[in-house]
């Protein structure tokens, strides 16, 4: 099975989904090459979207699971129509946030495509009756995790120019829209303390996903899991990078303890091509 992300963010989601279904084969692809997604266009993120997951298709997955709010916002409907395996998006946890608040007020970080989606505002908007959502756009933090600084003195003022004016209104929940922000959790609590409960989506995003494989009758026989298991030891994600993969190399050694080996891609796209051709 595949997990697709504009980066490292992704491996948020990786670590829960290897943690529910240890027997999956999985196999990451990470777009770092075009991160962040958050600054580029509408079209350019469902070009990339579509042109990775036929990819991953054509590598043997047997389900795609888009593991970036900006692309599932922007994309997630006609990269199902247009792929012949189940695709799982993944969306700010607005609801799970409404849920718990006592307060009522609520932060939301994400980018700024994401909080601007139609898709965002539709959800945002069936909790919105009795919870105040205070949205704030990341900028800068996408690139922060990319460059693997996740606790630097820059790093921790800009996230407190975002978190701040959430304490001054009383949230007492953080909703952490982007799979990269899991890996600022420890700057933002250095900052709030316990007074924000954060809220990330990885694990629920792997109960969807076994409840999908099991729906489709995809998921990986135990006794099958094992036979393979014992005779090749539980088999490590495959990645992917279209950079130099260096930062998910280092990333996916410090959050999941995993020396892999990340490979470089070049996975061409209608806009890429466009940009190679045309780079003004
Ligand atoms: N991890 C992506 C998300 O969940 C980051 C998007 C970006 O590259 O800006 O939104």
């Amino acid at each position: 099975m595949a997990i697709f992300d504009s980066g490292l963010g992704g491996l948020s989601v990786l670590r829960a989904v290897r943690a529910a279904l240890p027997d999956e084969r999985l196999i990451y692809v990470a777009d770092s090459l075009y991160a962040p997604y958050g600054e580029r266009d509408d079209d350019f993120i469902a070009d990339r979207t579509l042109a990775i997951g036929e990819w991953l298709v054509s590598q043997g997955a047997k389900t795609l699971v888009v593991a970036c709010n900006t692309a599932t916002s922007q994309s997630i409907a006609e990269t199902r129509e247009r792929l012949p395996i189940p695709v799982i998006g993944v969306e700010p946890g607005i609801k799970p946030a409404a849920l718990t608040s006592q307060t009522r007020v609520v932060g939301v970080l994400a980018t700024a495509v994401t909080l601007r989606s139609a898709r965002f505002q539709a959800l945002a908007e069936r909790h919105t009756s009795d919870c105040h959502f205070i949205l704030q756009p990341g900028h800068g933090l996408v690139q922060a995790v990319e460059r693997c600084d996740t606790n630097s003195p820059e790093l921790v003022a800009l996230l407190r120019s975002y978190v701040q004016p959430m304490l001054d209104a009383n949230a007492d929940t953080l909703v952490l829209g982007c799979t990269h922000y899991p890996f600022l959790d420890e700057a933002i609590r250095s900052i709030s303390g316990d007074r924000l409960k954060l809220v990330d989506t990885s694990v629920a995003i792997a109960r969807q996903l076994e409840r999908q494989l099991d729906s489709f009758g995809l998921r990986a026989a135990p006794a099958q899991a094992q036979a393979h298991n014992q005779a090749q030891a539980v088999e490590l994600p495959r990645f992917y990078s279209t950079n130099d993969g260096r930062a998910l190399r280092q990333l996916a050694a410090s959050l999941l303890g995993l020396d892999v080996t990340v490979e470089h891609i070049v996975i061409p796209s209608r806009r890429t091509l466009a940009l190679e051709s045309d780079p003004v």
